[in-house]
């Protein structure tokens, strides 16, 4: 398929769509399969390339992968795990961060762990000095190389008492596939509780992992000798579930999400009819309107769960373009997740970023030099444009915008987009969308 999708927008999007696994379990709980003794069963897998760039990656390292006849369902043999060349994950891990996170399984499985620089979304520095300084807290040796990391345990990996500097989702799920399989107990405080680091922690006692989450962000994992198979149904994806949200909200629309639930996407369904979006929920999913009328300003500050998720913040800027008055929107969790207004601004949109934290509450990057926050007039008829996606989520986001936009926009680097989006262009049918590919 062609990377460029052009656009005839200004019509509203109106129609059923499915969201199924979310991409951002889905991706961790193949990974834990490296841990399984046996065979393991992950359903309501979606068709995104991230699934296939970590497929690729866990086939490196032996682990046997097939589709079955049901839809959606992935079957992960780890049985004769082994090491892979460095340049070959490279290759495969392509802009991808979840190598870092196979060092805990492939240290308790092979003794040794070699891993790439590491890519994904440039939407902030994304370090990985979280992950490397609690690998070594679990007995992990790092070392630098030419090629990337090499990392060895020449004396185990034992259990810890692990204070994350931020409940940060990666580094938290590194201690889970870590702490399991480490001898004794791991205890992490600042721990992210995301619904889908949740719906891993379940992805691991049902392989025979002790792990309790206790109040105030604290993980107890009492570690075990060994860990079998699981079978597990994904939960679905409520980033994409409120990405479509945003974009029925933006072309005036009427979308029907299937698969969405409400109680990941609390704090997104608050914003939601702050703002003055409508929505009604049943037991198969969620439908999103803009009931007509004037849209309402807002103050949005993103963060971790169960705050209003990063992940939102880029699609729901694009509705607030189209609010009355002043919107503002403190960016909490990354850096640099703001750079993606610049091109709204080409269509028409007036967006203003700053370097302080506004919204009341401040944040880590308050005395860095950060454009982190931002202040949206609205409300501005936006025009079509000629567009490049610059990330998965701010991808979307331009979608959005060129299908709110009176005109015709071109939109190039759509491959991004299918990264974290299935069969996007599918459900632009499905909704009515005027599009033409290239
Ligand atoms: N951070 C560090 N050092 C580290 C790790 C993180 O400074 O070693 C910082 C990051 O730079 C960032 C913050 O901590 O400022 C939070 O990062 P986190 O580790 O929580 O993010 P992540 O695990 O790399 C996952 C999702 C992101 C999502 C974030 C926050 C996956 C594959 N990615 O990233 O999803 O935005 O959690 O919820 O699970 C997306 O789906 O588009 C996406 C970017």
């Amino acid at each position: 398929m062609a990377d460029i999708l052009t656009v005839t927008g200004g019509s509203p999007l109106v129609g059923d769509l499915e969201v199924r696994g979310a991409k951002n379990l889905v991706s961790k709980a193949m990974v834990a399969a490296l841990l399984a003794e046996g065979p393991c069963v992950l359903r309501n897998v979606p068709e995104i390339s991230d699934v296939k760039v970590v497929s690729g990656l866990l086939e490196l390292h032996g682990v046997k992968i097939d589709s079955t006849d049901n839809d959606g369902e992935l079957l992960l043999d780890p049985t004769n795990v082994e090491q892979a060349h460095v340049a070959d994950i490279d290759a495969h891990a392509g802009s991808s961060r979840v190598p870092v996170l196979l060092c805990g399984p492939l240290l308790h499985r092979l003794g040794e762990a070699f891993i790439p620089d590491l890519g994904g979304c440039r939407i902030g520095e994304r370090p990985i000095n979280y992950h490397l300084d609690v690998l070594r807290q679990f007995g992990a040796d790092v070392q630098k190389r030419p090629e990337g990391l090499r990392l060895t345990a020449p004396h185990g990996l034992h259990g810890a008492k692990v204070r994350l500097p931020f409940p940060s989702v990666g580094a938290t799920e590194q201690v889970l596939l870590t702490a399991v399989r480490a001898q004794g107990v791991t205890e992490l405080s600042n721990a992210a509780v995301e619904p889908e680091i949740i719906d891993l922690i379940c992805v691991l006692q049902k392989m025979g992992a002790i792990i309790s989450v206790e109040t105030d962000r604290v993980i107890k994992i009492e570690g075990v000798d060994r860990l079998g198979g699981y079978e597990h149904t994904a939960i679905p994806d409520r980033i994409e579930a409120g990405s479509w949200a945003c974009a029925a909200l933006a072309t005036r629309g009427d979308v029907y999400v299937r698969g969405a639930q409400q109680q990941p996407m609390m704090p997104f369904l608050n914003v939601f009819r702050k703002v003055g979006g409508a929505f009604t929920i049943d037991d198969e999913g969620i439908r999103f309107w803009h009931p007509g009328g004037q849209l309402r300003s807002l103050v949005l500050e993103t963060d971790v769960h169960p705050g209003f998720m990063t992940d939102w913040q880029q699609p729901l800027v694009v509705a607030l373009t189209q609010t009355s008055g002043l919107s503002i929107v403190h960016e909490r969790v990354y850096e640099n997740r703001l750079g993606f207004t610049e091109a709204l601004g080409e269509m028409g949109a007036v967006i203003q970023l700053y370097r302080e934290c506004l919204g009341g509450s401040p944040c880590r990057f308050g005395r860095a030099n950060f454009r982190h926050s931002a202040v949206v007039s609205g409300p501005t008829p936006l025009r079509g444009a000629e567009i490049t996606v610059p990330d998965l989520r701010g991808g979307f986001s331009y979608l959005i915008a060129a299908l709110a936009a009176e005109g015709t926009s071109k939109v190039h680097g759509i491959d991004l987009i299918y990264r974290g989006y299935e069969r996007f262009s599918d459900k632009l049918d499905a909704l009515g969308a005027t599009y033409d590919v290239g």
